[in-house]
């Protein structure tokens, strides 16, 4: 597929042009409308979902979903028929009716989302229609849940904000790495006070994606490459910080103040486009020299005085890394290369570290792991994710994961970029809850309320790498 085949019209001199704009828009004043922070929905028996979006991530959700009781797929969106036609053969093969297929002109999402028998639209298209797709479902009466990064622009972060507030409806950035295995270890320990006071936390995505994003048949327009291209910062920060974000209560109990960020050159990306130009006119437009830093390394700073590293580098001939690092005044976590915890100067040797699993392992994994490893999804912590959500929304119960949360983690790229263009100097971190962060509770770590929702049995195993997150 060509890139002329798809409209994306990527905004990004637009959006280096509205750095301004949006360092404006940090230090904004917003009027809580509605805390949507610990909001319960009303109860649905069935949850009626709309797919948009069925490339390689979607078509997976589509498979998830189909392993989950009280999940009816009623709607599919593509810009591309065969991608639509592709789900329909896999809901026969599941036993399950076709659902109503939309597809064939960049705005058919539209129509999807003025259905009135849809209650959730389910997002996984590229970033730049995540804001406007999740904005126009809830101002039509649906619940969004929206692929990683809800937003591109600190305006689109309020967007997202303002009409979750005055829908009341669920805005849920679909950040899977809240839900892989050790992540949810190390958050219950923290919840019991293992690790004392936390004091810093690390994530990153490190994740060598060089040819990929220069293969012509992977992203559909190109568009990973154009992120890329043109947007100088931490452009994928959402996986590292998610988790982090969690274990030290960020828009629960404190809050993110400000961030400065720092790039290295780009070392990679000019070079292997010119040298692919050399032998096809494809990549023309991809000769230049915007290619954002190879490495990103973004600091931030929290009310409580507690630091967070996030770092970016999707090029680099390096080992798939999220770090997830955990520090406190008591021990510590590390999952990156292999998941270690520590009190002293030595790692747990293999005993303690059964014991630790066996004493925290949150109740989700014990009712759900097992069967998420069959289903999978990396390795299964994006089943333990869409079970989650829908169980929720089936029991009434808030989600995990809040608008809140999706601006703030959202809000790092453009900030970050900010920051790299002004020689690192700090930005503000805007406070998207408006100060109901001091009483917002804690993200449940029970299934308290729920965990009523059943799972077809499946046979199928994972063969998705955790390399492909
Ligand atoms: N959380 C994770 O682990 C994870 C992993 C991979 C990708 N992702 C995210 O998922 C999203 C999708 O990534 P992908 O790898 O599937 O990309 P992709 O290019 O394979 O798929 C995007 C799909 O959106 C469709 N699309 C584009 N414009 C559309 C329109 N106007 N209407 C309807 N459909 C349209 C495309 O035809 C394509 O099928 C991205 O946001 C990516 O960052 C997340």
């Amino acid at each position: 597929m060509g890139t002329g085949m798809l409209a994306t019209g990527l905004a990004s001199q637009a959006a280096v042009n509205n750095v301004e704009t949006n360092a404006e828009r940090s230090s904004r004043k917003h009027n809580q409308r509605f805390n949507m922070s610990g909001y319960a929905a009303p109860k649905l028996d069935k949850v009626r979902i709309g797919f948009v979006g069925l490339g390689g991530r979607g078509s997976g959700a589509v498979e998830r979903m189909a392993y989950i009781e009280g999940v009816e797929i009623v709607g599919l969106c593509d810009l591309y028929e065969d991608r639509v036609e592709k789900m329909e053969k896999l809901l026969e093969k599941h036993g399950l009716p076709r659902a109503k297929s939309y597809s064939g002109n960049k705005d058919a999402w539209k129509q999807m989302c003025e259905d009135p028998d849809i209650d959730l639209i389910y997002i996984t298209t590229h970033w730049e229609l995540h804001t406007p797709i999740a904005v126009y479902s809830m101002e039509n009466g649906k619940h969004a849940a929206t692929e990683v990064p809800a937003a591109r622009t600190i305006d689109e972060c309020w967007q997202l904000v303002e009409t979750s507030e005055r829908t009341r409806k669920h805005c849920m950035m679909l950040e899977n790495c809240c839900y892989d295995f050790f992540e949810l270890l190390t958050l219950n320990m923290a919840r019991q006070g293992f690790f004392g006071e936390i004091v810093h936390g690390e994530g990153a995505y490190i994740h060598n994606l060089l040819n990929e994003n220069f293969d012509k048949n992977k992203y559909v327009g190109m568009w990973r490459l154009k992120e890329n291209q043109h947007r100088n910062g931490n452009l994928y920060p959402t996986h590292g910080l998610g988790p982090v974000c969690q274990i030290m209560d960020i828009n629960r109990g404190d809050k993110m103040e400000y961030l400065t960020s720092m790039s290295s050159n780009d070392f990679q990306m000019a070079a292997k486009a010119k040298e692919l130009a050399a032998k096809d006119s494809f990549y023309n437009e991809f000769t230049t020299d915007h290619y954002r830093g190879n490495m990103n390394t973004t600091t931030i700073r929290t009310q409580k005085g507690r630091t967070i590293v996030v770092q970016h580098d999707v090029t680099s001939p390096r080992v798939y890394s999220r770090i997830h690092l955990v520090s406190g005044t008591k021990g510590m976590a590390c999952k990156y290369p292999d998941p270690r915890v520590s009190t002293s100067h030595e790692w747990f040797k293999p005993e303690r570290m059964k014991e630790l699993e066996e004493k925290y392992t949150p109740e989700i994994v014990k009712r759900i792991g097992e069967m998420a490893k069959k289903v999978g999804g990396h390795g299964g912590m994006d089943f333990m994710m869409d079970w989650r959500l829908i169980d929720c929304l089936r029991n009434g119960l808030p989600l995990d994961q809040d608008v809140y949360d999706a601006a703030l983690l959202s809000c790092i790229l453009p900030l970050s970029e900010k920051s790299v263009a002004n020689r690192s100097n700090s930005v503000d971190v805007p406070d998207f809850t408006n100060g109901s962060w001091k009483t917002n509770a804690p993200v449940e770590l029970t299934l308290k309320g729920g965990g009523t929702t059943g799972v077809k049995e499946s046979k199928k195993v994972d063969t998705t790498k955790q390399l492909s997150i």
